[in-house]
Protein backbone atom coordinates (compact mmCIF):
# COMPACT_ATOMS: atom_id res chain seq x y z
CA UNK A 1 0.00 0.00 0.00
CA UNK A 2 1.72 3.37 -1.28
CA UNK A 3 0.47 6.82 -0.32
CA UNK A 4 2.04 9.42 -2.99
CA UNK A 5 1.81 13.26 -2.18
CA UNK A 6 1.45 14.91 -5.42
CA UNK A 7 0.83 18.75 -3.78
CA UNK A 8 -1.75 20.91 -2.35
CA UNK A 9 -4.30 18.29 -1.18
CA UNK A 10 -3.54 15.58 -4.03
CA UNK A 11 -2.30 12.43 -2.53
CA UNK A 12 -2.44 8.82 -4.76
CA UNK A 13 -3.31 5.65 -2.96
CA UNK A 14 -1.99 2.51 -4.58
CA UNK A 15 -2.76 -0.88 -3.19
CA UNK A 16 -0.93 -2.36 -6.35
CA UNK A 17 -4.12 -3.05 -8.36
CA UNK A 18 -6.19 -0.38 -7.87
CA UNK A 19 -5.04 3.63 -7.90
CA UNK A 20 -7.07 6.25 -6.01
CA UNK A 21 -6.37 9.74 -6.60
CA UNK A 22 -7.66 12.68 -4.40
CA UNK A 23 -8.38 16.00 -5.45
CA UNK A 24 -6.16 16.22 -8.03
CA UNK A 25 -5.10 20.16 -8.07
CA UNK A 26 -2.51 19.58 -10.78
CA UNK A 27 -2.76 21.95 -13.52
CA UNK A 28 -2.30 25.58 -12.65
CA UNK A 29 -0.41 24.23 -9.39
CA UNK A 30 3.25 25.22 -9.58
CA UNK A 31 4.02 22.72 -6.70
CA UNK A 32 2.44 19.70 -8.00
CA UNK A 33 4.70 16.23 -8.63
CA UNK A 34 2.58 15.13 -11.90
CA UNK A 35 0.90 16.27 -14.43
CA UNK A 36 -2.63 15.68 -15.71
CA UNK A 37 -1.92 14.14 -18.59
CA UNK A 38 0.12 11.76 -17.19
CA UNK A 39 -1.55 10.56 -13.85
CA UNK A 40 -3.25 7.59 -13.52
CA UNK A 41 -6.16 6.42 -11.68
CA UNK A 42 -9.51 3.80 -10.83
CA UNK A 43 -10.68 6.26 -8.82
CA UNK A 44 -11.11 9.40 -8.04
CA UNK A 45 -12.42 11.09 -4.94
CA UNK A 46 -13.27 14.95 -4.84
CA UNK A 47 -14.01 16.42 -1.23
CA UNK A 48 -15.82 19.18 -2.75
CA UNK A 49 -16.42 21.82 -5.75
CA UNK A 50 -13.65 24.45 -5.24
CA UNK A 51 -11.09 24.92 -8.16
CA UNK A 52 -8.35 23.86 -5.88
CA UNK A 53 -9.95 20.33 -4.77
CA UNK A 54 -11.81 19.73 -8.32
CA UNK A 55 -9.04 20.69 -10.15
CA UNK A 56 -8.34 18.16 -13.38
CA UNK A 57 -10.39 15.95 -12.01
CA UNK A 58 -13.03 15.73 -15.14
CA UNK A 59 -10.41 15.37 -17.59
CA UNK A 60 -8.45 12.52 -15.80
CA UNK A 61 -11.71 10.75 -15.06
CA UNK A 62 -12.61 10.96 -18.87
CA UNK A 63 -8.81 10.07 -19.78
CA UNK A 64 -8.64 7.17 -17.55
CA UNK A 65 -12.39 6.49 -17.07
CA UNK A 66 -11.75 6.70 -13.75
CA UNK A 67 -15.06 6.65 -11.66
CA UNK A 68 -15.11 9.90 -9.49
CA UNK A 69 -16.36 9.03 -5.60
CA UNK A 70 -17.68 12.44 -3.90
CA UNK A 71 -20.81 14.04 -2.38
CA UNK A 72 -24.33 13.59 -4.68
CA UNK A 73 -24.38 17.42 -5.22
CA UNK A 74 -21.05 17.35 -6.53
CA UNK A 75 -21.87 14.61 -8.61
CA UNK A 76 -25.29 15.73 -9.75
CA UNK A 77 -23.91 19.88 -10.33
CA UNK A 78 -20.54 18.99 -11.87
CA UNK A 79 -19.58 15.31 -13.24
CA UNK A 80 -22.84 13.84 -14.50
CA UNK A 81 -23.22 16.65 -16.67
CA UNK A 82 -20.27 16.40 -18.01
CA UNK A 83 -20.70 13.04 -18.75
CA UNK A 84 -18.39 11.22 -16.12
CA UNK A 85 -19.56 8.32 -14.32
CA UNK A 86 -19.71 9.39 -10.88
CA UNK A 87 -20.60 7.69 -6.91
CA UNK A 88 -22.75 10.20 -4.94
CA UNK A 89 -22.85 9.18 -1.64
CA UNK A 90 -23.58 11.56 1.16
CA UNK A 91 -22.33 12.54 4.96
CA UNK A 92 -21.97 9.49 7.08
CA UNK A 93 -22.66 6.95 4.28
CA UNK A 94 -19.83 4.08 3.86
CA UNK A 95 -20.06 2.52 0.24
CA UNK A 96 -17.82 -0.65 -0.62
CA UNK A 97 -15.30 -0.68 -3.33
CA UNK A 98 -13.70 -3.27 -5.26
CA UNK A 99 -10.01 -1.92 -2.86
CA UNK A 100 -11.95 -1.65 0.67
CA UNK A 101 -14.67 1.13 1.48
CA UNK A 102 -14.70 4.90 1.73
CA UNK A 103 -17.22 6.90 4.18
CA UNK A 104 -17.80 10.12 3.97
CA UNK A 105 -17.02 12.22 7.16
CA UNK A 106 -18.17 15.59 7.36
CA UNK A 107 -15.84 18.42 6.79
CA UNK A 108 -16.93 22.28 7.92
CA UNK A 109 -16.20 24.20 4.91
CA UNK A 110 -18.24 25.63 1.68
CA UNK A 111 -19.18 22.99 -0.69
CA UNK A 112 -18.53 25.12 -3.45
CA UNK A 113 -21.79 23.67 -5.45
CA UNK A 114 -25.58 24.87 -4.44
CA UNK A 115 -27.06 22.83 -1.41
CA UNK A 116 -24.12 20.63 -1.17
CA UNK A 117 -21.84 20.03 2.02
CA UNK A 118 -17.77 19.90 1.50
CA UNK A 119 -16.73 16.43 2.64
CA UNK A 120 -13.87 14.79 4.17
CA UNK A 121 -13.08 10.73 2.90
CA UNK A 122 -12.18 7.41 5.87
CA UNK A 123 -10.54 5.15 2.85
CA UNK A 124 -10.01 1.70 3.94
CA UNK A 125 -7.67 0.31 1.56
CA UNK A 126 -4.30 -2.32 1.67
CA UNK A 127 -5.75 -3.12 5.26
CA UNK A 128 -4.93 0.44 6.29
CA UNK A 129 -7.42 3.15 6.80
CA UNK A 130 -6.83 6.71 5.60
CA UNK A 131 -8.52 9.78 6.79
CA UNK A 132 -8.74 12.86 3.92
CA UNK A 133 -9.76 15.48 6.20
CA UNK A 134 -10.53 17.66 2.89
CA UNK A 135 -10.55 21.22 3.71
CA UNK A 136 -12.27 21.82 7.08
CA UNK A 137 -12.29 24.14 10.17
CA UNK A 138 -11.47 22.22 13.23
CA UNK A 139 -14.76 20.67 14.93
CA UNK A 140 -15.21 18.12 17.66
CA UNK A 141 -16.59 15.89 15.84
CA UNK A 142 -13.23 14.67 14.92
CA UNK A 143 -12.69 12.62 18.63
CA UNK A 144 -15.16 10.34 16.72
CA UNK A 145 -12.34 9.01 14.39
CA UNK A 146 -10.40 8.32 17.44
CA UNK A 147 -12.45 4.99 17.19
CA UNK A 148 -11.53 4.27 13.89
CA UNK A 149 -8.31 3.05 14.44
CA UNK A 150 -6.97 5.79 11.32
CA UNK A 151 -3.32 4.94 9.80
CA UNK A 152 -2.27 8.26 8.22
CA UNK A 153 -4.37 11.33 8.56
CA UNK A 154 -4.14 14.06 5.95
CA UNK A 155 -4.52 17.04 7.47
CA UNK A 156 -4.87 20.86 6.21
CA UNK A 157 -2.54 23.62 8.29
CA UNK A 158 -2.41 26.17 5.67
CA UNK A 159 -5.02 28.37 8.05
CA UNK A 160 -7.25 31.19 6.29
CA UNK A 161 -9.36 28.85 4.03
CA UNK A 162 -9.26 26.01 6.12
CA UNK A 163 -7.44 24.72 10.10
CA UNK A 164 -3.74 26.63 10.41
CA UNK A 165 -1.26 24.34 12.10
CA UNK A 166 -2.21 25.03 15.95
CA UNK A 167 -6.00 23.64 15.17
CA UNK A 168 -4.57 20.68 13.37
CA UNK A 169 -2.47 20.05 16.25
CA UNK A 170 -5.72 19.85 18.47
CA UNK A 171 -7.70 17.67 15.54
CA UNK A 172 -4.39 15.73 15.92
CA UNK A 173 -4.73 15.10 19.49
CA UNK A 174 -8.55 13.91 19.09
CA UNK A 175 -8.04 11.46 15.92
CA UNK A 176 -5.14 9.83 17.75
CA UNK A 177 -3.83 8.58 14.38
CA UNK A 178 -0.51 6.40 14.03
CA UNK A 179 0.73 9.08 11.25
CA UNK A 180 0.12 12.57 10.64
CA UNK A 181 0.88 14.13 7.20
CA UNK A 182 -0.19 17.74 6.78
CA UNK A 183 -1.61 19.44 3.00
CA UNK A 184 -2.68 22.10 1.90
CA UNK A 185 -0.16 24.74 2.80
CA UNK A 186 2.83 26.98 0.93
CA UNK A 187 0.00 26.59 -2.67
CA UNK A 188 -0.65 30.36 -2.42
CA UNK A 189 0.18 33.48 -0.54
CA UNK A 190 -2.51 33.42 2.15
CA UNK A 191 -1.76 29.61 2.90
CA UNK A 192 2.00 29.86 4.08
CA UNK A 193 3.22 27.87 6.57
CA UNK A 194 6.11 25.97 7.92
CA UNK A 195 5.24 22.72 7.69
CA UNK A 196 8.46 21.03 10.07
CA UNK A 197 7.57 23.19 12.62
CA UNK A 198 3.86 22.01 12.64
CA UNK A 199 5.35 18.24 12.41
CA UNK A 200 7.90 19.02 15.26
CA UNK A 201 5.37 20.08 17.32
CA UNK A 202 2.96 17.08 16.47
CA UNK A 203 6.45 14.86 17.66
CA UNK A 204 6.52 17.40 20.82
CA UNK A 205 3.31 16.18 21.63
CA UNK A 206 4.23 12.48 21.07
CA UNK A 207 2.28 12.01 17.84
CA UNK A 208 4.43 10.52 14.56
CA UNK A 209 4.14 13.02 11.89
CA UNK A 210 5.66 13.42 8.57
CA UNK A 211 6.38 15.92 5.92
CA UNK A 212 6.43 14.72 2.17
CA UNK A 213 7.08 17.29 -0.48
CA UNK A 214 5.56 16.59 -3.55
CA UNK A 215 6.49 13.39 -5.53
CA UNK A 216 7.30 11.75 -2.20
CA UNK A 217 5.66 8.20 -1.19
CA UNK A 218 5.61 6.24 1.71
CA UNK A 219 4.82 2.66 1.91
CA UNK A 220 2.00 1.88 4.84
NI1 LIG B 1 -12.19 24.72 -0.39
MN1 LIG C 1 -8.87 24.23 -0.69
Amino acid sequence: MKLTFLGHACFLLDDGTHKVLIDPHLSGNPLAAAKADEVESDFICVTHGHGDHIGDSVEIARRTGAKVFCTVDLAGAVYRPAGIKAMGGNLGGTAAMPFGSIKIFPAIHGSGVAGGLACGFVIEMGGKKIYHAGDTALMADMALLDEENIDVALLPIGDFYTMGPRDALRAMKMIRPALTIPMHYNTFPAIQQDPHAFAASAREAGFAAEVLNPGDSIVL
